[in-house]
């Protein structure tokens, strides 16, 4: 092929993705729990400038995709300040405090990323539990896959929870317990036992294991999918458990928290422990009870796709995906092959 033949070619393929990516107006996801849904958000925690905090985010919508890199309290995710008082003698107090919630710099050594967002949790010497939480402002979710990269670290007695909730009887977790062998992670439709005699509501929860050699205290990809009498949960692209009992059925709002109420699901810190729930990236597919104008048309666009999702930007994110490093390969490699056919 000549040089200016193969230039066009590049050029024609990169004007066609990015038309592409420029319709979507629907995602799919792939898996038992296979759906479409009219909104996609992808929240990029791995490259924040700490000049950039102060700064409102501002993202560029595609269709009814947006991407933002921005620390969550700019990009839609609301710190929450709320006091929850023990409700049993042996319970603690929970501060839930916005300054729970920051930025943390990286200390591995990597030029993926340089930074990461951490929730963090810890036992005062009077007693109270300082506690995170960040609720997503759409408060009208119905159904939804939600998905982050993370980590759990830290002393016995805390939980990290992604989760759907609507109320105490209508919520769906994914939750990491510190008290916990570091294999372990909990996936549950709540209620999880019956409110009368507190016996266990079979097909409700589990406490599944992760493959060998895969630790919580890891950075890996937790899914929780919510559709229609049916919640699966996936890890790392694989599905480890999926249920039709107590499937949520009314709009939900999506939330993210690391909290210990002393009580024993969570079991209890000594004072001064602590413990940090750490997350790369959030990416959430989900409808809500106000369904977009599509009118015009668009088009589906997978955002399980082996090379990445189909939208801008994305694509080069969404690791550890194998098929998004493929993708960044062949876009250096184009990359490449350009300069050195304008050079020659
Ligand atoms: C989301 O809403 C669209 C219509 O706007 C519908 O086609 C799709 O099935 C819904 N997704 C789920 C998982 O219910
Ligand atoms: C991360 O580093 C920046 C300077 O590069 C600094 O302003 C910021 O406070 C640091 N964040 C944390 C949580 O230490
Ligand atoms: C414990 O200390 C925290 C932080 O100073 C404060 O918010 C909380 O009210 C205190 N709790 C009690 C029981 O005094
Ligand atoms: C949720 O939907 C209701 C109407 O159904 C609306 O009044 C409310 O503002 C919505 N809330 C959010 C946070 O989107
Ligand atoms: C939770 O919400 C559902 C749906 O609105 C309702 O049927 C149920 O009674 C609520 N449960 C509690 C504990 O309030
Ligand atoms: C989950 O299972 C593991 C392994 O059997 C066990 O050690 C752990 O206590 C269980 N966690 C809970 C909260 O039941
Ligand atoms: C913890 O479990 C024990 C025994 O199973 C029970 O007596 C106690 O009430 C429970 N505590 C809480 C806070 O639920
Ligand atoms: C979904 O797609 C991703 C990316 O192609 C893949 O890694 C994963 O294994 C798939 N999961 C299922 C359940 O098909």
């Amino acid at each position: 092929m000549r040089s200016d033949e193969l230039l066009y070619l590049v050029t024609t393929i990169s004007l066609i993705s990015v038309h592409v990516a420029a319709e979507c107006t629907r995602f799919s996801t792939n898996g038992s729990t296979a759906g479409n849904y009219d909104f996609y958000r992808f929240y990029d925690f791995r490259n924040i400038q700490s000049s950039s905090n102060n700064i409102p985010a501002v993202a560029e919508p595609k269709g009814q995709s947006e991407v933002f890199s921005a620390a969550p309290w700019r990009s839609g995710w609301d710190a929450r300040s709320w006091f929850r008082p023990a409700s049993k003698a042996q319970n603690l107090d929970m501060q839930y405090t916005p300054t729970e919630i920051f930025i943390s710099n990286s200390t591995e050594p990597s030029r993926e990323f340089s930074t990461y967002l951490t929730l963090h949790t810890t036992r005062l010497a009077n007693g109270t539990q300082l506690a995170a939480e960040l609720d997503y402002s759409e408060h009208n979710v119905t159904y939804a896959s939600i998905r982050m990269l993370g980590r759990v670290r830290g002393a016995s007695g805390a939980v990290a929870g992604f989760f759907i909730y609507h109320n105490d009887t209508t919520e769906s977790d994914i939750e990491i317990l510190t008290k916990d062998p570091s294999t372990r992670v909990h996936f549950s439709n709540q209620p999880t036992t019956e409110p009368d005699n507190d016996t266990p509501i079979p097909g409700s929860t589990f406490n599944e294991s992760l493959a060998t050699h895969q630790s919580t205290s890891a950075w890996n990809v937790y899914r929780l999918d919510w559709v229609p009498g049916r919640s699966a949960w996936y890890l790392n692209g694989a599905q480890l458990a999926n249920t039709e009992v107590n499937v949520p059925d009314t709009a939900t709002m999506v939330i993210m928290s690391l909290w210990s109420n002393g009580g024993n699901f969570s079991g209890q810190m000594n004072t001064g422990d602590e413990a940090w729930f750490d997350v790369k990236w959030v990416e959430l597919l989900f409808n809500t009870t106000t369904t977009p104008d599509t009118r015009g048309g668009g088009r589906v666009c997978s955002a399980d796709s082996p090379s990445g999702p189909p939208i801008p930007g994305v694509e080069s994110y969404a690791s550890p995906r194998p098929g998004s490093r493929i993708t960044r390969a062949c876009f250096w490699w184009l990359i490449g092959m350009v300069s050195i056919l304008i050079v020659q």
